[in-house]
């Protein structure tokens, strides 16, 4: 099987089979050994012979409709389908025969008599499998001629945004319904009908109101131009393509950009992309328009105040009076009153120039990133107990998972192209355990998925359901004491037995607590202990807590206790919330730490940053973004440069982030879009979208992948170079000539990232880290035989219930999250057809909560916290529990954090996000919050003269 040479861009018609037993063959003299169970379409292909099809496709399991891939064997009677016949041990195969050749074209005249003639017209010529399928079977005539019944008058449905059906070009060959089942899992196609009548059906709904979630996979699957980009038709079949990686969440799915020129034509995710092995979702594949979009900054501007208007100015004027501005600053009030903020929507480059800036440059380490607000809880649990801030599978792991467990994770609208592979584990029968206050998609709103426990456990009390679920493992006899003996410390591990087997941690002790049958807990723990390889899935639910940090170590401790960590199945798997929120962590972008997670107090490693950057280093951990903010507050922390982040969205409690950032003397935002944190900025360096500039992402699994520049940058530069440019200006110039070299230097200074380089990740396609002088090509699977740390620890997760408690005038809990078709703050997704699913944020409200208060779907209602107040739409749900409101936050004059709180993780300050005590009440006009940030953004927008959009809600 290694010996297969797999090429790319190559469609072999059918899967690989990955079986160990070989088969050797004969395909039209030629022999060829390949995997017992593969395809005689399959291993002609490999043999280097192209057998015609139509029905079949790669990624898809055969179906055998079309009748084109017929072939003939030696001994055999008939011309069996090449894409549903398995090669057998000795058997001679004859793929072109006059026979076939006749069959073959009678096939393709009974498809041509029903298709329209209008080739030289279709968007899709050039790029069309039934046109070149009928070249190749040489078909010059059609017999029947055109004039019977027929589809061609078929209505088109252009109901979708992104792609359009047209049935009158349909060969019903059903490649899209198998991909909408097989490839994405949401069964939204159907084949109506039969025989003649026969056509696809989404439901006897038009798209854009089916089921359908707008992946493109049938799109991609479809041979003829019956479903088919809208940017395709427009822009017509593209030229050339550049592989590149999504800039959207962690999953990292890898895409060949097809361009025409410099204009992206369309996305197509990459078969080889070791995340997605060719699919997507409706985000990455569609949603890059918002890189044209009449709203993005292309010109630097400075102003001296935010009550001035801006002024746009060459580049050289906006770095110079950022960098005296900063010189000044630094002068007046001392260097720890400056610092820097990184994105994970960032290059693992630019993060790392830009921490470089702050600690080398501005002299402080003062530098944070936005992981603090969503995984920073991660990196320091998973550091605590297996030694390493980072998930421990490849995505593909979950194939060979038994038991799948989610713990605040809503996949299929956060990690959508990882949530399809998840599902396919899952329809293979791989049980479900799911712990989350809501009923995601995944509970039961998933064709043919049922989670077998949801644990609807009550906001705010993982810590108590993780000590529930390990006192039944430990309490009935179920640790596999072998791997702990072996693998981890026995004194910790004793101390947790101990711990967690108190009478006070049995499921009905905290049944009350919970809100969780005990007998449910119990039964959950017994699955995911014994039920073979089980693995655990957790995301913002998890981390984004007071406790969040303890709730990690708790999820690694019950892995090590049951022995799922180390091998294929299992793990622990924090799924990343955006494209680089792995490598912002690992880039030393996090104010105690440089590269690789270690600490700025360790001479060894401040002596070598500081041998290779030449200058001294601060060994005192810098400020984390609150602390920054608090500081500003106080009007103690006065310069910030902040690079494609907008806290004053992201970040909780709004008021207090945006009296920090008006506190500020010098405010510099780097980013695509005037963001709601540059309204209060004093300069503006429009930054570069990713299709613009070149560089890696690190998703969820530790694979770092290629972004690569398609099409030159709008502003002028890569935001690596602005970043350097304003470096030089404030005396310390950074010569690299392109970000492979930045990459270089990172590979130097950072043990886990040493054999990385821009020509091996191109090499291999991704790599995933560690990737060193033992692992040359990277790491899949983490923890193999022994924890990075030596033995795994095991930590005690005392539960201490949050002090933000529900009372009489905050009675609700809120929580929140996304939806697939935006993205966090919007920013990206807002400017893009993706509106059309989701135009305002909305809260979720149970039956019974509306009811006490009157209020009905769709009414205006005013949530209060301790923190402030806002309004939004009703929506009335069982899908989420009495007593808990549920909103998303992709738009900004939502105010959703507006409402949430200062509260805080103990170990990492990642905000509680996920529990806010709040009373909700019907209402008629919009908060004081959002009528005064409906004036301020306007006036801003006004300052910078250009016609940028804003989305208004109003109460009717
Ligand atoms: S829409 Fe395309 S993929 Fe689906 S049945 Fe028709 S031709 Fe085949
Ligand atoms: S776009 Fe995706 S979800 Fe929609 S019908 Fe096609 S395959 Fe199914
Ligand atoms: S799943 Fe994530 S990485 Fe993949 S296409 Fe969607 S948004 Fe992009
Ligand atoms: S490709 Fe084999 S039957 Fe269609």
């Amino acid at each position: 099987m290694d010996d297969i040479k797999y090429k790319a861009n190559v469609d072999y018609g059918t899967p690989k089979s990955v079986a160990e037993k070989q088969v050797t063959l004969n395909i039209d003299g030629v022999d060829i050994s390949v995997p017992e169970g593969t395809s005689i379409m399959h291993a002609a292909q490999l043999a280097g012979v192209t057998v015609p099809k139509l029905c079949a496709t790669d990624s898809l399991e055969p179906f055998g409709s079309c009748r084109l891939c017929l072939v003939e064997i030696e001994g055999r009677r008939g011309y069996p389908a090449s894409c549903t016949t398995s090669c057998v041990e000795g058997i001679k195969v004859h793929t072109q025969t006059p026979k076939l050749a006749d069959i073959r074209r009678g096939v393709m005249e009974l498809y041509i008599s029903d298709h329209p003639l209008d080739c030289l017209t279709c968007a899709t010529n050039g790029d069309c499998e039934l046109q070149d399928m009928a070249g190749a079977v040489g078909l010059r005539e059609v017999r029947y001629g055109y004039d019977g019944e027929n589809h061609l008058s078929s209505a088109k449905d252009e109901s979708n945004p992104y792609f359009t059906f047209d049935p009158s070009k349909c060969i019903v060959c059903s490649r899209c319904v198998r991909a909408c089942e097989e490839t994405q899992g949401t069964f939204a196609l159907t084949i109506e009908g039969r025989g003649f009548g026969s056509k696809v059906s989404a439901g006897n709904k038009d798209f854009l109101e089916s089921e359908c979630v707008s992946c493109g996979a049938c799109v991609q699957a479809c041979p003829t131009a019956t479903l088919i980009e809208k940017t395709v038709i427009d822009a017509g079949v593209p030229e050339h393509s550049i592989t590149t990686t999504c800039a959207y969440c962690g999953v990292g799915c890898s895409f060949n950009a097809e361009m025409k020129g410099e204009e992206v034509v369309r996305m197509t995710p990459n078969k080889d992309g070791g995340a997605n092995h060719g699919h997507a979702c409706v985000k990455g594949r569609f949603a890059w328009g918002y890189a044209t979009h009449k709203d993005r900054m292309t010109k630097p501007m400075i102003r001296k105040r935010i009550t001035d208007p801006w002024q746009e100015v060459s580049w050289d004027e906006a770095i110079n009076y950022a960098a005296s501005e900063i010189k000044r600053i630094g002068a007046k009030y001392g260097k720890d009153a400056m610092g820097g903020i990184t994105s994970s929507r960032c290059t693992n480059e630019e993060v790392y120039v830009t921490q470089k800036l702050v600690r080398a440059v501005f002299g402080t380490n003062n530098v944070d990133t936005c992981a603090r607000v969503c995984h920073s809880p991660t990196g320091y649990g998973l550091k605590q107990t297996l030694g390493e801030s980072a998930g421990t599978q490849t995505f593909d792991s979950v194939m060979k998972s038994d038991v799948i467990m989610i713990i605040g994770a809503n996949p299929t609208d956060g990690h959508p192209v990882f949530a399809s592979q998840m599902k396919r584990r899952l329809r293979e029968g791989a049980k479900l355990i799911i712990a989350d206050p809501r009923a995601i998609d995944l509970v039961e709103n998933s064709p043919h998925i049922r989670a077998d426990y949801h644990l609807n456990l009550r906001p705010g009390t993982n810590v108590a359901l993780i000590s529930a679920l390990a006192h039944v493992v430990v309490t009935e006899g179920l640790v596999k004491e072998d791997f702990v003996k072996e693998r981890c410390e026995w004194d910790s591990y004793v101390v947790w037995r101990d711990f967690v087997a108190k009478p006070e941690n049995s499921p009905e002790a905290l049944e009350k607590e919970l809100g969780v049958k005990a007998d449910t807990v119990r039964a959950a723990a017994r699955m995911y202990a014994t039920g073979g390889n089980a693995a655990i899935y957790y995301g913002l639910g998890v981390t984004e807590h007071s406790q969040g940090s303890t709730m990690v170590m708790g999820i690694a401790n019950l892995a090590m206790a049951t022995g799922n960590l180390g091998r294929e199945g299992v793990g622990v798997n924090p799924l990343r919330g955006q494209n680089n929120v792995q490598g912002s962590c690992d880039m030393g972008s996090m104010p105690h730490e440089f590269t690789g997670y270690r600490h700025v107090s360790d001479d060894a490693t401040r002596a070598l940053f500081e041998a290779a950057w030449g200058r001294p280093l601060s060994s005192e951990p810098g400020l984390r973004i609150p602390n920054m903010l608090d500081l500003a507050s106080e009007g103690r922390f006065k310069a910030l440069y902040c690079v494609g982040e907008d806290i004053a969205q992201s970040d909780p409690n709004t008021q207090h982030v945006t009296h920090a950032l008006e506190n500020m003397e010098c405010v510099i935002v780097q980013d695509l879009f005037l963001n709601e944190t540059a309204m209060y900025a004093h300069v503006f360096f429009p930054g570069a979208s990713f299709l613009e500039k070149s560089g890696t992402f690190t998703n969820a699994e530790r694979r770092i992948s290629p972004v690569r520049r398609v099409m030159a940058p709008k502003n002028g530069f890569e935001d690596w170079e602005i970043t350097a440019k304003l470096s030089e200006a404030l005396g310390y110039p950074m010569r690299y000539s392109h970000a492979s070299e930045i990459m270089d230097e990172i590979a130097a200074l950072t043990p886990t990232f040493k054999g990385v380089s821009f020509k091996k990740i191109d090499e291999l396609g991704s790599i995933q880290w560690p990737c060193d002088d033992e692992n040359p090509a990277g790491t899949p699977t983490m923890h193999v035989d022994e924890f990075v740390r030596g033995k795994g620890k095991f930590f005690v997760t005392q539960y201490v219930p949050t002090t933000e408690k529900v009372n009489a005038k905050y009675p609700l809990i809120l929580t929140t999250g996304r939806i697939l078709s935006q993205y966090n703050v919007g920013a990206q997704t807002r400017r893009t057809k993706n509106v059309e699913w989701h135009k305002e944020d909305v809260v979720e409200i149970h039956p019974h909560d509306a009811e006490d208060r009157g209020i009905h779907e769709g009414d205006w209602v005013g949530i209060t916290s301790r923190a402030g107040e806002t309004v939004l739409r009703a929506k009335i749900t069982e899908r989420v529990q009495p007593g808990v409101i549920y909103t998303t936050f992709h738009h900004p004059e939502s105010g959703a954090n507006v409402i949430t709180t200062d509260n805080s993780d103990w170990a990492t300050n990642c905000p509680e996000f996920k529990v806010t005590a709040v009373q909700v009440t019907r209402v008629n006009q919009l908060s004081d919050w959002q009528q005064h940030y409906k004036t301020f953004s306007e006036a801003q927008i006004a300052f910078a003269n250009k016609k940028l959009s804003k989305n208004t809600q109003q109460p009717a």
